[in-house]
């Protein structure tokens, strides 16, 4: 949620930070805006809605030519997306230009105070008030090199809520200030050249060496100086040094009309490297990086998982595979909900928290929540280096690599595969599976990345599909056992894609009232498991289809090759590759994703960046 970049070094830092916002957009759309400083004096200028708005702005103006810069992409929250709300935000006396990522919650106290000694606001943001005050805080700082960081501090420390907070001062033309409490911020560092970010796109085309800052910490960047850190006392702090193992060239469209077909596209490779190396040749598990030790993994009693929307979805799925494999009760829980209802953790309690970003906040402050309840925390995590797996006990990273467009694919599927090892994992160490029944899912798991591959080699069917479906008001999804969260993911990606009212139903909870609002032609998708799944679960989800369709429903059944059973109630039938029932949502979730963004793109809508959203939701 929001974008930041900031840039010191000789470059053209107008250039830079664009290309940043570019890479950072995903992240939020409602408004864009970059500062740049030069001759003493700071320029900002700020656009509402996309970057193109912005960039077409700066076309028309001439910028001062300047080598220090920040800029920012928004996602609005206080304040509507206007020009007046974008940032970066100015101080009264034109010293200060700031931009902020997240929530200051005592800003109304702050602003009231700044409004009472005099101070005009131009705009109804929570953020323009740190420029007041970073201002104020300035000029009562004694002069010197570490005048900006010092004021800095003073305002961070006055500060409630979430912040990322990016700062040019006009008289500082060599250095920029940033500080950071709940909200993500990275330091990129390059030869002669810093840079500030949201994340490692916004200088992953400069320099994979980053730096990792921790909790209430203030950094400068500095042309002679180079990097400083400290808490928010002033301590100085050493901060983490790692490289960025994504290229340029990964966080870009590769041909691709839209980052999420190319994302949809990298599954089979993402989900392999999710495998890779950590299948053992004698059909073991490998996850020396899980840095819980054997006892403690024998002694969990019970497991959490806890996530935000698709990563909530992949949780569902995962208490299937995590019960049936090691007989460990597990619950799974939205994050936002999570610490709210004071749930029942100890030290033999395994949280584990699922985030492609691993930013989310309400994922973060659950991960807290559940540490101080002595809980060990697992982290299955995308972003490398991201706040929820540095603050957890143990993590598993997902390797799927930049994911771009807000919708999730791979990083969904390739979390939905973590889980699958996290929970073969503690079945192996606890010894509750014997060897060779490990070995035989080890095998099937190593099918997994062709069997998505045969999905998408298959998908013509669907983009017809999708061009019929594109005028429907409502669209149903059925599924059952680990059909269910696929069906619940698959109606998610609709709605958010192609803003068309989309529901997941456990398919046995159709009677008991969602039928009701089945219609002559109402499309109703529905996933069918395996007919060697246990219980005849095949069957009733067969005579679902019947009781939907008598009904007048369009039935789209998404089922196994060689299941003939289906075929007489299937208006459409997308066919799968056989795959054993737990791990069958990594298929059965392609076609769906498939379905939304042909959809939302026959609808004529931007398929990477569906309205009010954001690719990371760093605000509760
Ligand atoms: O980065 P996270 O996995 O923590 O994000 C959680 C959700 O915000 C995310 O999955 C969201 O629901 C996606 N837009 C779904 O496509």
């Amino acid at each position: 949620m929001c974008g930041i970049v900031g840039y010191v070094g000789p470059q053209n830092s107008l250039d830079v930070i664009l290309e940043g916002l570019r890479r950072l957009e995903y992240r939020g759309y409602d408004s864009a805006g970059v500062a740049v400083l030069a001759g003493g004096r700071l320029t900002t200028v700020k656009k509402a809605g996309k970057l193109a708005n912005l960039e077409k702005v700066l076309a028309e103006e001439s910028l001062p030519a300047a080598t220090i810069g920040i800029g920012h992409t928004r996602w609005a929250t206080h304040g509507g997306p206007t020009d007046r709300n974008a940032h970066p935000h100015v101080s009264a006396d034109g010293t200060v230009s700031v931009v902020h990522n997240g929530i200051i919650e005592n800003f109304a106290v702050l602003r009231a105070e700044c409004e009472a000694a005099g101070v005009e606001f131009t705009s109804e943001t929570d953020t323009e008030v740190v420029a007041h005050l970073l201002a104020a805080a300035y000029r009562k700082t004694p002069a010197g090199d570490d005048r900006l960081a010092e004021a800095m501090r003073t305002v961070s420390r006055g500060l409630e809520g979430a912040f990322t907070l990016v700062a040019s001062h006009a008289d500082e033309p060599d250095r920029l200030v940033a500080s950071r409490r709940n909200s993500p911020l990275v330091v990129g560092v390059g030869d002669g050249e810093y840079f500030l970010g949201s994340d490692v796109a916004a200088f992953i085309a400069h320099t994979s060496d980053a730096l990792e800052l921790g909790q209430d910490q203030v950094v400068v960047i500095d042309r002679e100086r180079g990097v400083s850190v400290t808490d928010f006392a002033g301590a100085p702090v050493e901060p983490t040094a790692y490289t960025v193992d994504w290229d340029a060239a990964a966080a870009e469209k590769g041909g691709y009309d839209w980052f999420m077909l190319k994302e949809i596209a990298e599954q089979p490779e993402a989900v392999a490297n999710t495998l890779l190396g950590r299948l053992g040749a004698a059909g073991e598990l490998v996850l020396d990086e899980v840095r819980l030790s054997d006892q403690e993994l024998r002694d969990v009693d019970k497991i959490f998982v806890v996530s935000c929307g698709s990563s909530f979805h992949a949780g569902l799925i995962a208490k299937y595979a995590i019960e049936h494999w090691t007989r460990i009760p597990v619950e799974v829980e939205l994050a936002s909900e999570f610490r709210y209802r004071d749930p029942v953790l100890d030290r033999s309690t395994l949280v584990i928290v699922v985030s492609q970003s691993g930013e989310t906040m309400d994922t973060l402050m659950a991960l807290r929540h559940a540490k101080e309840q002595k809980a060990r925390v697992l982290a299955i995590c995308n972003a490398n280096g991201s706040t929820i797996p540095r603050e957890s006990d143990a993590v598993l990273y997902t390797r799927a690599g930049p994911e771009v467009a807000v919708a999730s694919t791979k990083g969904f599927l390739t979390q939905v595969v973590a889980c699958y090892l996290v929970g073969l994992f503690l079945a192996q160490v606890r010894g509750v599976k014997y060897t060779d029944e490990v070995a035989a899912i080890v095998e099937d798991l190593r099918a997994l990345p062709d069997a998505v591959a045969t999905v998408l080699a298959g998908m013509e069917p669907v983009r017809e599909l999708a061009r019929s479906l594109a005028d429907a008001n409502t669209i149903l999804f059925l599924g059952r056992h680990v059909g269910y969260p696929v069906a619940l993911e698959g109606a998610l990606k609709l709605k958010e894609l192609a803003y068309i009212h989309a529901e997941g139903f456990a398919a046995g909870e159709l009677k008991h009232g969602p039928i009701a609002v089945i219609d002559q032609g109402t499309p109703v998708i529905v996933v069918v498991p395996s007919p060697s799944s246990r219980e005849s679960v095949h069957g009733k989800v067969v005579s679902n289809i019947q009781e939907v369709r008598a009904r007048g429903a369009r039935t789209i059944v998404i089922a196994e090759e060689g299941d003939e059973d289906v075929v007489p109630y299937a208006d459409h039938l997308i066919r799968v590759p056989r795959t054993p029932t737990l791990l069958a949502p990594v298929v059965t979730t392609v076609p769906l994703q498939v379905l939304a963004c042909e959809i939302a793109a026959t609808r004529g809508l931007d398929v990477d960046q569906p309205r009010n959203l954001a690719k990371s939701v760093t605000v509760e």
